[in-house]
């Protein structure tokens, strides 16, 4: 017998990406950055580890409220803080959608939406994107509780356009997130949508551009009501005071940010288009990482275990439309050199193998 809910026990969950004990790989699998925090973060959270952790966090987390609409051109009542944008993800959910309700996302996009809908035993409505990883018309759902859009797209990188966003808001009938975890990295992004609609949410986070992964702190941006009613479920204290340090401190130290993404673009150009000359077809990427398609004859799978085996990460989905793809964030130019080298040696073996084997027969 079970004691779970039964739309729990049916669902498998979210897996996220490899996180390895030891510290020997070189890390491409979960779009973390491979330069550090600004030296001010971790000044701020250094002095926030003091007699005061006794003491509960401010439970709205005023100050990071208040740094993040100065940052951003709002205003703190627009704003709502959260472990991690997933933390946000979560209370988005628990606020909008219930049993039976229909949440909408594009295939393939975040896998956590879909787990996010399970949770709730709300119905899944998960909408092919074309080939070229734009929506097609049947992306409106009527009905729809929560409609979520990854823009720009993860794992493909591919970014859709402001126009398309701002008139999904208005032919929608729920909530619209438009969760700008990669927003750093692309060329534009939607946050004045959340004036113009008062459906949309606008979702941040500091895991990718400020490199703080491991602090767990994302935002939303979102009209004045919705965030009023997405308080009354949050957990009390669900952002602690070293997380409040350190946004502060990340956002006021805008100038290393910048600075690591450009390096970060330079460095998705060359390797999208060393993966190119190899061969790959690499999805136009506007993130901190690449999808590349294998050509025919290579498994993804086997470069996957064969680059892990000489400790590269990079990360495989064993889903439709991307079994035969590899997701590569991108890293330190050193580290990237690294992957070519051995990616650039798997596939000529393999080439050099089937010339061989036809040769033999
Ligand atoms: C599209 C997207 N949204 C949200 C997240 C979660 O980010 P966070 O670290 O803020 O929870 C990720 C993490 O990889 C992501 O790719």
């Amino acid at each position: 017998m079970s004691y779970f809910r039964d739309n729990i026990e049916r669902m498998s969950g979210y897996t996220p990406g490899e996180q390895p004990k030891d510290g020997i790989y070189i890390k491409l699998n979960t779009n973390e950055n491979p330069y550090p925090p600004s030296p001010k973060v971790l000044n701020a959270v250094k002095e926030a580890v003091n007699d005061n952790l006794r003491l509960y966090p401010d439970p709205i987390a005023t100050a990071a409220r208040i740094k993040i609409a100065e940052t951003l051109g709002t205003k703190p009542e627009w704003v709502m803080a959260g472990n991690g944008s997933d933390d946000l993800l979560s209370i988005i959910i628990r606020s909008f959608a219930g049993p039976g309700d229909k949440v909408v996302f594009p295939y393939p996009s975040y896998m956590l939406y879909k787990t996010l809908a399970e949770l709730q035993d709300g119905i899944s409505c998960a909408v092919e994107f074309n080939e070229d990883y734009s929506l097609s018309e049947d992306f409106i759902i009527e009905g729809a509780k929560v409609t979520f859009i990854a823009n720009p797209n993860s794992p493909s990188g591919t970014m859709i356009p402001h126009s398309k966003i701002s008139k999904i808001a208005s032919a929608i009938d729920g909530v619209l997130v438009v969760d700008e975890a990669y927003a750093d990295f692309a060329e534009d992004n939607c946050l004045s949508l959340a004036e113009k609609h008062d459906n949309v949410i606008i979702l941040r986070t500091l895991s990718k551009s400020y490199s703080l992964a491991g602090i767990r702190l994302g935002f939303c941006i979102a009209q004045e009501s919705l965030i009023q009613g997405m308080m009354k479920v949050k957990d009390s204290y669900n952002v602690d005071r070293l997380s409040i340090a350190a946004v502060v401190a990340a956002l006021d130290d805008q100038k290393s940010m910048n600075a690591h993404v450009e390096k970060i673009k330079e460095t998705r150009n060359y390797l999208t288009k060393s993966l190119e000359d190899m061969g790959f077809f690499v999805y136009p990427s506007q993130t901190n990482f690449v999808l590349a398609r294998c050509m025919k004859g290579i498994s993804a799978h086997n470069l996957y275990q064969t680059l892990k085996s000489r400790k590269i990460l990079v990360r495989y989905f064993n889903l439709r439309r991307l079994d035969d793809c590899l997701r590569i964030t991108i890293g330190t130019r050193e580290e990237i050199d690294a992957l070519l080298k051995n990616l650039k040696e798997l596939v000529d073996t393999k080439k050099h193998a089937k010339i061989r084997d036809a040769c033999c027969h």
